[in-house]
């Protein structure tokens, strides 16, 4: 449960020059899901409120996330991460909140028990407190600075890093990711300065001004998170990724699901697999897809948004998005089912049938190089080959309605508005613009001449 006292900033203005994308960086995704997704899902467990501070691609960032719109700040030119922070603040303020989580927005490996736990940090009634880990080579990351007794002194860019001013190097980074009480920060923030190699407002600064005023600060070192340190290059995204995708599978595995092939599955982070489903690698299922134990997906296959009920199948090569398949349906080989394709229990679709918007009813079958637009189709209706719902006009979208018993032959048009009656027949060929009433039979197309002797000579 989100606390009520608490906001998070999650700072996401800069460009990622690192990425050569034209792309804001945090739109970047890891199985599926933006860098701003995954870590914006983190700070919503825990903050209440959570604002995301924009600036570059800032109408890309708009359109890609509607859901956290309401909470974005602008900060029109980057003059750093502490003057991002200063830009929100206004609202921080008037939240009214006790507790204010920042995260840097391309962390997105951070889970909503990383940030749970710093926030406890900070409950206790430390007044400041940050996310660090030990890396064999500090690099680029901000330097921790402890005095002898281990106490938190400061954190130091590493671009300002001098061994002689600040001692060796101990390795001890900043990840990026603070809990900050709101009147204790609130102190500071307006007093940064930009003296320092970048000439930015560094948040980092923070750190240092409150130890300096007598508070507490805490560096809470983990060692497993260098997972969350920032994600700056193609390469560090790829790491990410990886790293994301094995803990889920390893998860999966351990929960019960059922796994060919676990190094080629690919399972975005909001997607559901229930013990006792079966997935066959290479495939990826994104999004919230949900698939219930008992059902199989196989090689090669991508499922986004899509539910498949208990027992089931997508086979090979099948491509779904924001399909469902109740118990018992098969899709594929080599369907593909669009937002709005729905396939009651034991409907099926065969090879190269593709389907939006459209409904199969139970028991319902299109084998084969069939297009559904726009369809309601009732139970028990065969769909013959090279069947095409002619759904648009060139301006709109009509519906085709097919009763429930109904027989369609191969390579018919059927011609929206239409509607074909319950247990009716269409004849192969049939262009059919016209209702067909209930069990009637429906011939439309050129009737065969046959005439003698004008073939070829023997
Ligand atoms: C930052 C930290 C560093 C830490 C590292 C961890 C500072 C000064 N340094 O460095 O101590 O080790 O993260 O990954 O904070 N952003 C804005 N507005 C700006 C600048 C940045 O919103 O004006 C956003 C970026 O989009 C990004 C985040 O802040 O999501 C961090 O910025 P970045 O430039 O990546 O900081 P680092 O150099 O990685
Ligand atoms: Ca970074």
């Amino acid at each position: 449960m989100p606390h009520q006292n608490t906001i998070a900033v999650i700072l996401a203005a800069g460009k990622g020059t690192r990425m050569h994308s034209d792309k804001p960086k945090v739109l970047q995704t890891l199985l599926g899901e933006t860098m701003l997704g995954l870590v914006a899902f983190a700070a919503g467990n825990v903050a209440a409120q959570v604002l995301t501070v924009v600036g570059h691609g800032q109408d890309l960032l708009r359109t890609a996330h509607p859901e956290l719109a309401g909470g974005f700040v602008l900060q029109e030119q980057q003059l750093g991460t502490g003057h991002a922070l200063q830009m929100a603040w206004d609202r921080v303020r008037a939240s009214g909140a006790s507790h204010c989580l920042v995260l840097n927005g391309d962390t997105p490996l951070v889970t909503p028990e990383i940030v749970e736990d710093l926030l406890q940090t900070v409950r206790e009634g430390v007044d400041m407190a940050f996310l660090s880990t030990v890396l064999p080579e500090a690099g680029t990351f901000g330097r921790v600075l402890r005095g002898a007794d281990g106490e938190v002194l400061g954190i130091v860019e590493a671009k300002d890093y001098d061994p002689e001013r600040h001692g060796p190097d101990t390795g001890e980074v900043n990840t990026g990711l603070y809990c900050l009480n709101v009147a204790t920060a609130e102190n500071f923030l307006f007093s940064l300065t930009d003296d320092n190699r970048a000439g930015e407002l560094y948040i980092t600064d923070l750190v240092g001004l409150a130890v300096q005023a007598g508070h507490e600060v805490r560096a809470v070192r983990r060692s497993e998170s260098q997972e969350l340190l920032g994600v700056n290059s193609p390469l560090e995204l790829a790491q990410a990724e990886e790293r994301l995708r094995s803990g889920i599978v390893n998860r999966l595995l351990s929960e019960g699901v059922m796994l060919h092939q676990p190094e080629a599955v690919v399972v975005g982070p909001f997607a559901v697999v229930e013990p006792g489903a079966e997935l066959t690698g290479p495939c990826r299922i994104l999004g919230k897809t949900t698939v219930a134990r008992g059902a199989r997906v196989g090689a090669f296959c991508q499922l986004t948004d899509a539910t498949l009920a208990a027992g089931a199948e997508v086979r090979e090569f099948s491509h779904l998005e924001s399909a469902r398949l109740e118990p018992g349906a098969i899709a594929g080989p080599f369907a593909r089912l669009r937002p709005g394709a729905l396939l009651m229990e034991n409907a099926r679709v065969g090879n190269f049938v593709e389907m939006k918007k459209s409904v199969l009813g139970p028991g319902a079958k299109a084998g084969h190089l069939t297009y559904l637009g726009d369809a309601e189709i009732g139970a028990a209706v065969n769909i013959g080959a090279g069947t095409i719902t002619c759904n648009y006009d060139g301006a709109n979208k009509h519906t085709t309605e097919i009763g429930a018993g109904a027989f369609i032959g191969s390579n018919t048009a059927l011609v929206a508005p239409v509607r074909v009656g319950e247990n009716a027949i269409v004849g192969a060929g049939s262009v059919i613009t016209k209702d067909v009433p209930d069990a009637a039979l429906a011939i439309a197309r050129a009737r065969q001449a046959n005439l003698l002797g004008r073939g070829k000579k023997p």
